[in-house]
Order: structure tokens, then sequence, then C-alpha cells
């Protein structure tokens, strides 16, 4: 294996899987099964994740089932009108009491024994309560809660950590970033969808980092539809983007690309949102935030660990936010859930335009995401053997600009250009090096 640049801790060498120096990170870190349970031990059962959009479940009663670190739970609206999300399995025997993926529910009723629950989790009955003893406390049986439940502009988020900072303070700079993107209308935005679902031979860091901003795989991986599309073609420079283009990095590892259209095109249809929905985002938004949605070509981001967004255009003067959570099953697998939003005062015929492009470009069968799975996938088939294993991944074109953010910069967070450096994803690394690394 490659040698270990750890320091001490409590007498014994942490070990570290990337190496700030070198600029690589060990391939295990990509493929190993050990890796990945000490990931859900000290990320995923620890750091906020995100479960569900509010719009999924709009009614009392609904619900949807997601896993939360190495979990599954229940996400539901209750008869209170708010969110709860409980433990998915029974206090009896541990059945999994929800079996599918979304629906409506009045209470739970376990398939195994008949122990039955409230939308709250309060258990209403054993069925056979009259065989416990004289003090036994039914209180004391309800399904077990996720520990703490927030919402930031819509998006629900979950921890099983009592300790865990407030849900706002851990986006930090980074909410910023995703108030502009989903709470930029006064209603907000909505799923037009249930999720596209899908498994893959790839670890979920790969997706993040992907996300993150990975602009140096655009023009090769995906030559074959930016060629294709006839009217982007047509517009010289579409591919390139403008040099103010920027890479972001933020406290706790989120980080995003932001990449405008080059000199020359700012008048181009595909960069304007709707123009009807324009008016909404001024009321809604600080100038800074507008400013930062002027020219867009497409902003590629990741809250760290596994949510991911991205903006990009569908077709002239409309754009898809698509959301994307990559949740890891294995050392080198992955199951990535994949939403696409709108805002909700759009009108029902830009919805639906924005929903089948939005999964033509990113859904499970989507142009662009056949190019980069493929690629993922043969990542993983060729990294596996021994002598592979000792080879790091190399993300030297972050070095120059490690630790070295522009200064005076107005934009939150700590900003790099030019934008198609690996520096974000870097800094990714190095945040997930420090988590996985601190609980030795
Ligand atoms: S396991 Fe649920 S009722 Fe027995
Ligand atoms: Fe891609």
């Amino acid at each position: 294996m490659q040698k270990v640049n750890g320091g001490k801790r409590n007498g014994k060498t942490a070990h570290h899987w990337v190496d700030s120096k070198a600029g690589t990170v060990e391939r295990a870190a990509f493929i190993s099964d050990e890796v990945y349970r000490l990931e859900i031990e000290r990320i995923f059962d620890r750091a906020w994740i995100y479960l569900a959009h509010d719009s999924e479940i709009p009614n009392t009663g609904d619900y949807v089932t997601r896993m939360l670190g190495s979990a599954p739970v229940i996400v539901i609206r209750g008869s209170d009108g708010g969110i709860h999300a409980h433990l998915n399995s029974c206090r009896h025997r541990g059945t999994k009491l929800c079996r599918t993926d979304s629906g409506n529910a009045r209470h739970f009723v376990c398939p195994y024994h008949g122990w039955s629950y409230e939308r709250d989790g309060t258990l209403i009955t054993t069925t056979f309560d009259r065989h416990f003893p004289k003090d036994a406390d039914f209180s004391k049986l309800a399904l077990i809660p996720v520990t703490q439940l927030e919402t930031f502009k819509g998006l629900i988020f979950g921890t099983w950590n009592a300790d865990a900072e407030p849900l706002v303070d851990y986006l930090g700079e980074f909410a910023w970033y995703l108030e502009a993107f989903f709470g930029r209308t006064p209603g907000g935005m909505e799923v037009l969808a249930p999720p596209h679902r899908w498994r893959v031979k790839a670890n979920w860091k790969v997706g993040a980092l992907n996300f993150v901003g990975d602009s140096q795989h655009v023009v090769t991986t995906h030559a074959g539809p930016l060629a294709l599309d006839p009217v982007r073609e047509a517009r010289k420079g579409f591919a390139t983007v403008a040099a103010d283009s920027f890479q972001v990095a933020t406290r706790n590892g989120h980080g995003c690309t932001v990449s405008y259209l080059p000199p020359g095109m700012e008048e181009d249809a595909y960069q304007t949102h709707p123009a009807d929905l324009m008016p909404l985002y001024e009321t809604m938004l600080k100038p800074e935030q507008l400013a930062l949605l002027k020219n867009l070509r497409v902003i590629v981001g990741t809250v760290f660990p596994n949510l991911s967004l991205i903006e990009s255009q569908v077709s002239p003067g409309e754009k898809a936010v698509t959301i994307r959570l990559w949740i890891p099953t294995s050392g080198s697998e992955m199951e990535i859930l994949s939403w696409i939003l709108a805002e909700r005062e759009a009108s029902a015929a830009y919805k639906a335009r924005v929903l089948k492009k939005g999964f033509h470009n990113f859904g499970a069968a989507g142009v662009f995401e056949q190019d980069d799975l493929e690629l993922w996938v043969s990542a993983t088939e060729a990294g596996h053997g021994r002598v592979a294993l000792q080879v790091p991944y190399n993300f030297q074109t972050a070095l120059p600009f490690l630790d070295k953010p522009e200064p005076n910069n107005t934009w939150p967070g700590r900003i790099y250009r030019p934008s198609d450096t690996e520096v974000a994803q870097f800094e990714f690394m190095r945040h997930w090096d420090g988590l996985l690394t601190s609980g030795a």
C-alpha cells in the first residue's frame, strides 16, 4: 500500500488516504469495503444527511423511505402537518415496517406480528397487550425518531448525531448558494416526479466529486451530446466558459463550480432564466445572488457528503435544477437517486417540458448520465486488483491553488480561479480525510 503520511494520535499513527503534498488520494478510498465501513461510522451516521424534499410529501400521511447513514428511515407528513422521521424497523423483532419507496399511510402495521404505530411513531397496539407485564410502559416502545431533523428551503436533512451543529451552521456559507437555487421564488422549488433510482458499480465519492466541479471531463466525456446538439454546436464557443467562472470551497467540505457564458454569448437564448419568473427572483434574492445567476451557463455543486445539484439549460429560456443523492452501498457500489425540480410558480406546460428534458439529460438513461457512468464503472473495474491499488489517484492540478483562494473576493466561501482545476475536488477529499482520520 501507499506510504501512510499521517501524524501521531494517542501514540498511534493516524492513517491518511489523502496526501496534500503529492496531490494524490489512495485508490483504496474509492474501492475498499473497510473504508466504506469507516465512512458510515464517521461520516454518514454523524453528519447532516439529505433525506427528501418537502414537496415529495405535501399531504398528511404522505411518506418516503430513505437511508440515513446505516439505517433505513421513514420520512412522513404527520397528522400535525409537521415532518417526522423514524427508524424503519419494528420495536418488536426489527422487521421493516414500510416496504415501498413512497405512499400515504394512516398508520403502519408491522407485517410480522402486527404491532402498529401512529404517523408520529407512537405505538398504538401490539395486538397482544394483554399478555404484557402489568407495568409495561408502551410509551417507551415508539418507533425510534431520527435524532435531529431540519429543513432548509424545502430540503429535509436528518442526523443521528445529537451533538451535530444546527443545519444552517453546518451549511455555513454554502447556504447562500443553496438559497439562490431553492429559495428564489416565494413558493420555492418542487420536485416534478418521483426520483429515478438506480445502482452503479462505482464509489459514491466519484459522483460527489464530479458535481463539486470536474470541469476537465466535460469536453472529452460528453463530446458526443455536445457535438450532436445542433444549436449549441452552431454557437461557437459554447463548450468554453468565461474567465470569471470560479470554484467554491466552504467549511465542512461543501463546494461548487460556477460556469459563465464566454463574452459575446451573453445574448444567447440558452442563458436566460424563464422571463416570467425573473420578477419573482428579484423579490426573494439579494442583488449578489441575482448577479450569480446572470449569464450562468451551468452550476454544479455538492453539499458534503452526498447531496449534489446541477442547474443547466434544457432548452432556450428553460433551466432545470437536478438534485442527486449518492448513497453508498459498499466500497465500490452506490445507489443514485435523481430528481428534477422547478419553481412552484412555473406553468404546468413549463414544468412538463423541464421534467422531460431534465431526465433526458440526467435521468437513469440520460445522455450525459450514460457518458459518465460507463467511465466511472470502468475505473472501479480497473482499480480492484492488488497491483492497481498501489497506484494513487492524481489531483495535482489542485496543488498550485491549494490554500490560495482569491483575496478580496465578494462571493461567499473560498473562491478559486480558473474554474477548471481540481482544487474544489481536492478540498472535498481533504475534508473527507480529516473526518475519517478524526475517529481513529
Ligand atoms: S417484528 Fe414487528 S410485530 Fe413482531
Ligand atoms: Fe459528466
